[in-house]
């Protein structure tokens, strides 16, 4: 069979995750793309750090190099979180020919234009269904496949991180604190999870689904956003009282004044879809003009759910379907709509 090296940067959670999909079911990758994805290099800051996935010997390094000089390789999944050096090393990559597949929405939300604008000029391709609500595709949904609708609202839940949390605090009674250290333990958190629980991970996101659906681009931080951080057990406990829980509600709402965006704790009826969704799962309910409503539901965080969409964009760019990713990219670089932002 044919092979296609990729590369990984970024071994963490995720990382490992999509190290463990391409080395334990090749067989998967080889089917879809019609090419074995061959992992070749795996780079890491700290290579004494023990990794949650045995690699081949000789696969792990922490020389980028090894990845930007060789030709061969042509997809790399980008998975480093945060900005620099992430920005960097996405810059690099694509200097040197690859195409790459990333999960980090703050690196999206706040350096999409620039990433984009370089990957056109060069010729290559970005794709980042995996940076928005895990293992639920609503990227490639929203620019692939609802492309005949305007859509006039997109809200759901958007961090899986903050959704375990107010669900253990809910249901366990467990403390905050400790919700919070389950959740990095289990590797739903952002490296620093005051992201997660003060909103910002949340409005990055919106923004990064808002650009897509609305073609408006969006200052995350212009978004009006709260988080789950102070929360009360009493608010959740009088909140259950009145049969309703309390979800981190991310929402875009198009009207005749413009697109009105925000995140913020809200209170969801019991029984209602959004009320049901419990620890790291993310849920989004979207209205098309043709489509009618939408629901999406499923894991939002944490590291198979989370590879999964890294895996299925590193198929589509070594099959050579980087049209896909066209559209994405093209919103991001150019104006397309006259829609502004307006107050909640
Ligand atoms: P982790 O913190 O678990 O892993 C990050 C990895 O990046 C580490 O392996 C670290 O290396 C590596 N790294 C950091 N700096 C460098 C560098 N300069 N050179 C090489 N490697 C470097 O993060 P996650 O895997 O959880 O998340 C990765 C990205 O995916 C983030 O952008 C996150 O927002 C996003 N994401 C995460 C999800 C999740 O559920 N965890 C879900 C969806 C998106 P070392 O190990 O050597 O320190
Ligand atoms: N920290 C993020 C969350 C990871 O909890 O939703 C998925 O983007």
């Amino acid at each position: 069979m044919h092979k296609t090296k990729v590369a990984i940067v970024g071994l963490g959670t995720v990382g490992a995750g999509v190290a463990k999909i391409l080395l334990d079911h090749g067989d998967r990758t080889a089917r879809n793309a019609g090419t074995t994805l061959w992992l070749e290099k795996a780079v890491v800051r700290d290579l004494s750090r023990a990794r949650d996935c045995e690699l081949p010997d000789g696969v792990l390094t922490d020389d980028l190099s090894e990845v930007t000089g060789d030709p061969e390789i042509k997809v790399v999944a980008q998975l480093i979180g945060g900005i620099e050096p992430a920005r960097t090393i996405m810059l690099q990559l694509l200097e040197s020919g690859k195409d790459i597949v990333t999960a980090n929405k703050a690196l999206i939300a706040e350096h999409g234009a620039e990433l984009f604008a370089r990957a056109r000029e060069l010729g290559r391709s970005i794709a980042f269904d995996a940076a928005v609500a895990g293992g639920i595709p609503i990227i490639t949904n929203l620019s692939q496949c609802l492309t005949a609708n305007q859509v006039s609202s997109l809200s759901g839940i958007l961090n899986g991180t903050s959704n375990f949390i107010a669900s253990a605090m809910e249901e366990q009674e467990a403390s905050y604190k400790w919700a919070v250290k389950e959740a990095q333990r289990l590797g739903y958190a952002e490296a620093d999870p005051t992201m997660d629980v003060d909103g910002t991970d949340a409005a990055q996101k919106l923004a990064i689904l808002a650009h897509i659906a609305f073609g408006i681009k969006i200052d995350w931080k212009k978004i009006p956003r709260e988080g789950i951080d102070k929360l009360l057990p009493v608010d959740i406990r009088f909140a259950k009282e009145l049969g309703y829980r309390i979800k981190l509600l991310a929402s875009a709402q198009l009207s005749d004044d413009g697109l009105e965006l925000h995140v913020s704790p809200s209170l969801i009826r019991a029984g209602e879809p959004l009320a049901e969704v419990r620890g790291p799962f993310n849920a989004i309910n979207v209205e098309g003009d043709q489509v009618g409503p939408l629901f999406y539901y499923g894991q939002g965080a944490g590291q198979k759910p989370t590879a999964s969409a890294v895996v299925a964009d590193m198929i589509d760019m070594a099959v050579g379907r980087t049209a896909l990713t066209f559209r994405t990219l093209k919103l991001f670089t150019e104006n397309h709509s006259d829609v502004q932002m307006c107050s909640p």
